[in-house]
């Protein structure tokens, strides 16, 4: 439900369907998606149809008096466009319609910045908004200073507008500079925690997926059937992206066999390359793992099409040929039968807690898919092997013989190298 008291703009969507982009409605939905999640009224919408925008304005110049008459009919105050403006295109836009404009990747850049919690997704989302300005500020002084010109303030305010732009031109470079180091500092830890996870080698499996697709309810649910305490679950809400963060969890099943679940941050169609680029270390995460779990609101009739751009990002930040289970969830609202597994694929409802374990069974086949069966007769002045194995094989039986005990076991590959000498028929 919306909250009327925290609505505090009025918002007119404007959008250009090039060549008859199919999927070009769903983007108008998401785009007052976005807006919503940003407190803005949607009041109206204008869109277009065309071979390819046009420079200038983004939209035809014809459109521009619709937009115009739209706004004032609808008491609007911000107009918002559903691709990445140019800067000549922001400052035309602006003097056209005399209000504010913005575009999509400001939206998004926004909502990430609210919604970033930890330092490195702080500092990553202020990277990519500051690398966004960097080429606009021209187009804004631009426009400051040609206003300047036209009543008569001449070279003087010119050039004190210039020489205000080169200082803030630096200022921001300064500060890009600076959170790039700050970034720098925050992967070479990461990367210590991750060779760290990789030396006891624990398998890392990732959820991955379209925003809101429910990927921080399927963690909860897994953390809470295996007991974990609330205050590690996941922050998860009916809001888009409202995880930022790759939060890591440690997964402990009852036969010793454990594993790392991570989430990473949602998709989202035409995600601002700035911030695709400023994520590319969260992402790395997946990149490493053992396996990736593709989340799907099955029940989004454009579900086909978030898994495209869920890949495609995904191969953008270089994460291919990792093993891959498609977790078909909200089920219950797609009218299919759940829970069902077919291959690597499984349909669920995390919501309501039905294929869970299903999805559970699934993940240990495949992350322990090189734990070996075997027996292992340990003499009894080498306690500690025994020890070590009880806390990280599956012990299937125990029994004391004269020479040692032996052990009838499932045991990781680098474990079952490690004592083969003790292995026995
Ligand atoms: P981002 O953080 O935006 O990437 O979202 P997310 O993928 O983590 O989604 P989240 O788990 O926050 O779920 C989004 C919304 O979908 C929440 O309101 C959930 O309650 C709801 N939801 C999740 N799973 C199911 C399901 O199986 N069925 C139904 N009906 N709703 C679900």
């Amino acid at each position: 439900m919306k909250d009327v008291e925290t609505l505090v703009e009025k918002g007119i969507l404007v959008g250009v369907s090039l060549q008859k982009d199919e999927h070009f409605d769903y983007s108008m939905e998401e785009l007052a998606n976005l807006a919503e999640a940003l407190n803005v009224e949607v009041v109206g919408m204008v869109t277009q149809n065309l071979d390819r925008v046009t420079p200038s304005h983004y939209v035809g110049t014809g459109k521009i008096e619709e937009i115009k008459a739209f706004f004032e009919e609808a008491d609007a105050n911000i107009v918002i466009f559903n691709d990445e403006l140019s800067p000549s295109q922001i400052r035309n836009l602006e003097s056209e319609l005399a209000c504010k404009v913005i575009d999509r990747t400001m939206l998004i850049l926004d909502i990430f910045g609210r919604r970033a919690k930890t330092r490195e997704a702080q500092l990553q989302v202020e990277l990519a908004q500051l690398q966004y300005m960097l080429p606009r500020l021209v187009g804004l002084h631009a426009s400051l200073s040609r206003q300047g010109g036209g009543t008569g303030g001449g070279f003087k305010n010119r050039g004190a507008g210039e020489t205000k732009l080169e200082l803030d031109r630096r200022k921001i470079e300064d500060q890009i500079a600076k959170i790039k180091r700050d970034l720098e500092i925050v992967k070479e830890q990461r990367e210590t925690q991750r060779k760290q996870r990789r030396k006891n080698a624990i398998p890392v499996v990732s959820i991955v997926g379209y925003t809101n697709a429910g990927k921080s309810t399927i963690m909860n649910q897994l953390l809470a059937k295996i007991g974990q305490d609330e205050a590690k679950q996941v922050f998860e809400k009916d809001m888009l992206f409202a995880t930022l963060e790759t939060s890591v969890r440690h997964i402990e099943l009852a036969d010793n066999k454990s594993f790392l679940l991570t989430d990473t941050v949602g998709f989202v169609s035409k995600l601002p390359h700035h911030l695709v680029k400023a994520f590319r270390s969260t992402l790395e995460e997946a990149r490493d793992a053992d396996l990736l779990l593709h989340v799907v609101d099955v029940s989004n009739e454009e579900y086909r099409f978030m898994m495209d751009v869920t890949n495609d990002t995904l191969k953008a930040v270089g994460v291919e040929d990792v093993p891959t289970l498609y977790v078909y969830n909200k089920s219950d609202l797609a009218n299919l039968e759940y829970p069902l597994v077919s291959g690597d694929n499984i349909w669920i409802s995390a919501k309501e807690d039905v294929g869970l374990e299903e999805l559970v069974q699934l993940i240990r086949k495949q992350v322990f898919a090189d734990y070996k069966m075997c027996r292992m007769l340990i003499p009894y002045d080498q306690g500690a092997i025994v020890s070590y194995l009880n806390e990280h094989a599956t012990i299937l039986e125990t029994a004391y013989e004269e020479e040692g005990t032996l052990l009838t076991l499932e045991v990781q590959e680098a474990d079952y190298q490690k004592y083969e000498c003790y292995v026995t028929k």
